[in-house]
């Protein structure tokens, strides 16, 4: 369980660069959950998760994780990286290692793991995220194409296999296929057990597998809600300066018309519907 506590934060303060992103900000991320963080480019997303796990303090208020006050002077945030991964919005940021190998295996090594079992590890890491071992295991992780980069810098995340995975605009840049692959892994890992949290400006992405949306504005949340109230109850998608996609259009639509009109979250599932009740 992630929650913060009217956390504040101001970048380059007393400079004319000064801004500030995040504004008196409370929230929780329970245990198993997948929740989605949407917002306008700028809102504060991005600076909202890398509080997370620790990568940047905030000016005032607290975060905690499990019950650890992530930013208190003896806390070995070690432990709070072992328990949320942090996958960035652009994975070259997070790169280091010369070949892809390295790259997934330095976490488990930090946690001790070593031989065959620190290969098994990486090994079932990169075919998790549909990477064949064999083949990249030996190249360097700067020279792969985008939608590859993206899966070895989500691999070497779940190599540490975290409680709970932050991604950053997980499937932006990617094709067709690959979001879809992404999408389905990250539903399946949820199914273990894990909790998920994605910032996205995909809103298919969120209507298809978000239990609960949090959206920024300008620094502020805006809505912290289910799925279904953020695109129904309401013009919240709107209020976020963001835009509703086709398929809420056409439910709200639907609802006008049939007030207990099912919530649907794919398209093949409301034309489902449309055909087999409402035609
Ligand atoms: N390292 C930084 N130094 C100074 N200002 C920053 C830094 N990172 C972000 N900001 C500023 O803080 C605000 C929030 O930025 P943030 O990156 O959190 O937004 P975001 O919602 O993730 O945007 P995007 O959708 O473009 O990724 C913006 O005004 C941004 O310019
Ligand atoms: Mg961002």
């Amino acid at each position: 369980m992630i929650k913060l506590r009217e956390v504040s934060l101001t970048y380059d303060i007393g400079t004319i660069f000064q801004s500030t992103a995040l504004k008196n900000v409370s929230l929780e991320i329970r245990d198993k959950e997948i929740v989605s963080i949407v917002g306008r480019i700028g809102s504060g997303k991005s600076t909202l998760i890398q509080l997370f796990n620790g990568l940047i303090p905030p000016d005032s208020g607290k975060v905690i994780v499990d019950g650890i006050d992530v930013n208190a002077k003896n806390t070995n945030l070690k432990i709070i990286r072992r328990k949320v991964g942090l996958v960035f919005q652009y994975p070259e940021e997070q790169f280091f290692a010369e070949s892809v190998f390295d790259e997934v295996s330095f976490g488990p090594k930090n946690m001790g793991v070593s031989g065959d079992e620190l290969v098994q590890c990486v090994h079932s890491a990169l075919s998790d995220v549909g990477l064949n071992p064999e083949i990249v295991s030996n190249l360097s992780p700067f020279n792969l194409s985008g939608g590859e980069k993206r899966r070895v810098a989500i691999a070497s995340i779940i190599a540490m296999n975290p409680d709970t995975i932050v991604l950053d605009e997980p499937t932006s840049g990617l094709d067709y296929l690959n979001k879809k692959m992404l999408i389905s892994y990250l539903k399946r890992e949820n199914a273990k057990g894990k909790t998920l949290v994605f910032v996205t400006h995909n809103m298919e992405e969120v209507l298809e597998i978000a239990d609960r949306v949090i959206a920024m504005k300008n620094g502020e949340k805006i809505f912290d809600g289910p799925t279904e109230d953020f695109f129904f109850a309401g013009n919240f998608v709107e209020l976020a300066g963001l835009d509703a996609p086709f398929l809420v259009k056409a439910q709200r639509l639907m609802r006008k018309r049939y007030a207990n009109f099912p919530f649907c979250r794919t398209v093949d599932e409301f034309l489902k519907l449309l055909k087999e009740k409402y035609s």
